[in-house]
């Protein structure tokens, strides 16, 4: 382990907390300059694992307070969506705010709709209180974990961007499987006896959403990328993709929707390996991505390694620990992603050309890669 990179990647995080607890998400990168609950809450646990508790709730209190600032937008989605009435682009929460929790509308083609960070958080916030031992967070944050619930239980099954921002028109398996954890989260909350929310069935949604992911999302025997909301195939539209993406080791680690020798699992982790991770290198997130030619992801890297750890694969953890350290610049600093091997080079300048070099320090690069160091270093 570089430890002088992981004491750079903590320094990284702290440097991108804003004054109200946010993260953002790169402070290079013009596009990138908000918080992302996605990447945020993913931020905010390489934090608990370092014991940096004091950041993670920081952040955990921003959330909240910015999932009550667009509480009314949950009332009136309900209203909507009862009424049958089309839901508009903005009429759902975010996935991404200021760093003081305002909505962005600078590029007003940006896809907002993405459920996946509104799991993550909550998943974040059970792990939090479980390592830091604070579960007095929960009491002040039992509002937002409401709304949070209640927006969930009204939009899982909306098809809606993925973790990528790509495919609205779909339903993610990825995303799913973050419902899954929040719900299961907010169970296990709600069972520590520190978070009283009676009104929502948590327990009974979680079961529901794994078993739509075991009807839905499984073919050939491991989990797709994405798929048609079930009734809405058509022959103008795809059915879905039965190829795997990167983020579906979440089904396993951490979201446990699957244990670690659930064969829909190791099918799954036996296609990533095969399709998107290159032999002593990085990790793709998906075979079809052009994103600045589709590189390799750091974070994506960290997150098999951290699988592997998990499973007691050290050797393999710690190849893919050494990868990412590799990659590090003279800052210290850790891109997005690499470009050395792109499966498209044809489509890197074009971005290049649109948003300016890739993304670095990528704060979600650095969180990911302190979250494999811990998981080493626990084994
Ligand atoms: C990625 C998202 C990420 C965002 C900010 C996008 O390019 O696809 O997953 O949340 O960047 O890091």
């Amino acid at each position: 382990m570089d430890q002088g990179l992981y004491i750079k990647s903590i320094q990284t995080i702290l440097a991108s907390q804003s004054e109200w607890g946010s993260y953002v998400a790169s402070p290079n990168f013009p596009t990138y300059q908000y918080c992302w609950l996605r990447d945020g809450s993913f931020i905010a646990h390489a934090m608990d694992t370092a014991g940096e508790f004091e950041s993670a709730s920081a952040f955990f209190k921003w959330v909240g307070r910015t999932i009550q600032r667009f509480s009314y937008k949950v009332d009136e989605a309900r209203l909507r969506l009862a009424a049958g009435l089309p839901m508009g682009k903005d009429d759902l929460l975010h996935t991404r705010f200021t760093l003081d929790g305002e909505e962005v509308y600078i590029d007003n083609t940006w896809g907002n709709f993405q459920i996946d960070g509104y799991g993550t958080w909550l998943w974040a916030l059970n792990e939090h209180v479980k390592i830091s031992g604070d579960f007095s967070l929960l009491q002040s944050l039992k509002e937002p974990i409401e709304i949070t619930l209640r927006y969930l239980e009204l939009a899982w099954k909306l098809p809606n961007y993925d973790c990528w921002e790509e495919h609205p028109e779909y339903l993610h398996t990825y995303s799913l499987s973050t419902v899954y954890a929040g719900f299961q989260a907010a169970g296990e909350m709600i069972a520590s006896g520190k978070l009283n929310i009676k009104t929502i069935p948590v327990k009974a949604l979680a079961t529901e959403v794994l078993q739509f992911i075991l009807e839905f999302a499984v073919r050939n025997g491991r989990l797709v990328k994405y798929f048609c909301p079930p009734g809405e195939e058509s022959e103008t539209r795809l059915i879905g993709n039965d190829g795997v993406d990167a983020s579906l080791l979440a089904a396993a680690m951490p979201y446990q929707l699957l244990s670690f020798d659930d064969p829909i699992f190791l099918s799954t982790l036996k296609k990533i390996e095969e399709d998107l991770h290159r032999t002593g290198g990085g990790v793709y997130r998906y075979k079809a991505d052009v994103y600045y030619g589709g590189g390799e992801w750091i974070l994506l890297a960290a997150w098999l390694g951290w699988y592997y750890a998990s499973v007691n694969q050290f050797d393999k953890a710690q190849a893919l620990c050494q990868w990412i350290e590799s990659q590090a610049d003279e800052n210290g600093w850790l891109a997005e992603q690499v470009s050395d091997h792109t499966l498209y080079p044809e489509h890197y300048v074009p971005w290049v050309k649109k948003w300016g070099p890739i993304a670095k320090p990528l704060t979600w690069s650095h969180a990911m890669y302190v979250i494999l160091v811990n998981a080493l270093n626990k084994g």
